[in-house]
């Protein structure tokens, strides 16, 4: 660890901070003077998470809980029937200080890029909330009356059934941290292990008592499904693929093996080689009726390990993983958003041409350090800290000297990215959790989730 960086990025994480008059309450995504700042002065739940983790490792709670009484404030309580209206029960995506008001307007979606919802929004703030709760020892916040609407308005947004058959969350394109079209509509994976984690939270931080029995019933089997539902469908390894390789397609009625239809053709040439031997494997990208996403997605797997929907075993394939093919997904900067970026014809029809997202760019195959919170959480979690060691040294080799920007591009992560913005706040925040893990691994307990053993049967 490098004492002059570390200083730098703290000074530079605090002059991120947004405050109403001296009360800090968060902190703006990006600070970057030669950039349009369009809603990037704005401060986003899910890149503030990556701010409140490094505050609250520095043991700076206030402003944690400061952005907390805020946003429960914003999210919206009453319920809506006019489809323009962002729905009951949904956290900010991003709010802003109001110049020379000293109050927050929030976005929900509405004024985004494409207008895309903020689905993961809500759970990202559960996150923060239990982190909180556990950095500062102050259940009392959680568990007063108005946390606990909030946790019953999340839930009440996302544990209904709607129009599907399995535990996983339905989704449209962009609704988390990949917030334009990329293929990612339907089940995707960084939803669907936000989701768990936002589902132990919620089982942890509701008080007892008759008003929460039946939550923390419906909590408790969809816990259970879920993870026992991500744990076999999701997993690629070898063996599993072969499996999919010899698969019989169009089955009907119960107890067939290939219950989605997958047919083996759709098994994009680059895997068979790129899955390692028998020690290695990862959680697919999305899953639904005849498609399964290839694609590692990076931010989706480490959630996994870090919250134990990976079990024991899993987790430590998943690092193997990583540490395989480590120069396709890290190379020069940790680490790539996902592998392998849409070319060509796959390009043009999933992400509709869009030029900020062209290959190894951006969300498409892009290299994201912020990342790196996850990525050395992981490596401590599973007892790496070797890996942890290799991607703090990258870091150090370049944030700084290239101002701290939002992402790289490149099949090996050395080019700056085109349109990256540099000070980008989760970036600086990414790499303060890291050094701050490594060198504390007291830590893990605010972020990371015991393995539990999941035993109803899996209805599918
Ligand atoms: C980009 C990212 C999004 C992030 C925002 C602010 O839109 O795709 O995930 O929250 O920038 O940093």
């Amino acid at each position: 660890m490098n004492p002059d960086i570390l200083t730098r990025a703290r000074d530079l994480h605090r002059r991120a901070v947004i405050a109403i008059g001296d009360r800090p309450v968060g902190t703006m995504a990006a600070r970057d003077p030669d950039a349009d700042p369009l809603n990037y002065d704005h401060c986003f739940t899910r890149d503030f998470a990556v701010s409140a983790m490094a505050f609250l490792l520095a043991g700076d709670f206030a402003i944690v809980k400061n952005f907390l009484l805020e946003t429960v404030a914003l999210q919206i309580t009453e319920k809506r029937m006019e489809c323009f209206e962002p729905g009951q029960g949904l956290m900010p995506a991003s709010f802003r200080l109001e110049p020379g008001a000293g109050s927050l307007s929030a976005d929900f979606g509405g004024q985004a890029i494409a207008r895309v919802a903020p689905v993961d929004a809500g759970f990202w703030w559960l996150f923060i909330l239990r982190a909180y709760v556990k950095a500062s020892g102050d259940i009392e916040l959680a568990q007063g009356g108005q946390f606990q609407h909030a946790i019953h308005l999340i839930l009440d947004l996302c544990l209904p059934p709607r129009f599907e058959m399995f535990p996983t969350l339905l989704v449209p394109d962009g609704c988390f941290m990949i917030d334009r079209r990329m293929g990612v509509y339907g089940h995707p994976l960084d939803i669907q292990a936000l989701f768990f984690i936002a589902l132990r939270v919620c089982e942890e931080l509701l008080s007892e008592g008759e008003a929460n029995r039946s939550y923390l019933w419906a909590i408790k089997s969809r816990i259970s499904h879920l993870a026992l539902h991500v744990r076999e469908h999701y997993w690629l390894d070898l063996p599993r693929l072969n499996e999919i390789y010899r698969y019989r397609v169009d089955e009907f009625g119960a107890g067939v093996s290939n219950k989605f239809n997958l047919y083996p053709a759709a098994i994009p040439d680059w895997l068979t080689e790129w899955l390692p031997g028998e020690d290695g494997g990862y959680f697919a990208g999305n899953l639904g009726p005849g498609r399964m996403d290839f694609r590692f997605f990076s931010q989706g797997n480490l959630l996994s390990v870090l919250s134990s929907l990976a079990d024991r075993d899993k987790a430590e394939k998943v690092m193997i993983m990583i540490e395989r093919r480590w120069d396709d997904l890290v190379a020069y900067m940790p680490i790539k958003i996902c592998f392998p970026a849409l070319e060509g014809e796959d390009w043009r029809i999933m992400t509709g041409c869009d030029q900020k997202n062209t290959p190894w760019s951006y969300h498409n195959g892009g290299s994201w350090p912020f990342l790196s919170w996850l990525l050395v959480a992981a490596a401590m979690t599973c007892g790496r800290e070797d890996m942890a060691d290799r991607v703090i040294s990258l870091l150090e080799a370049r944030l700084d000297r290239d101002d701290w920007p939002e992402y790289y591009d490149g099949k090996n992560g050395r080019l700056l990215g085109r349109k990256a913005r540099m000070l980008q706040t989760w970036t600086i925040a990414g790499y303060l959790v890291a050094v701050s893990l490594r060198d504390n691994p007291s830590g893990l307990a605010a972020i990371t989730f015991d393995d539990q053993t999941y035993d109803l049967a899996c209805p599918l």
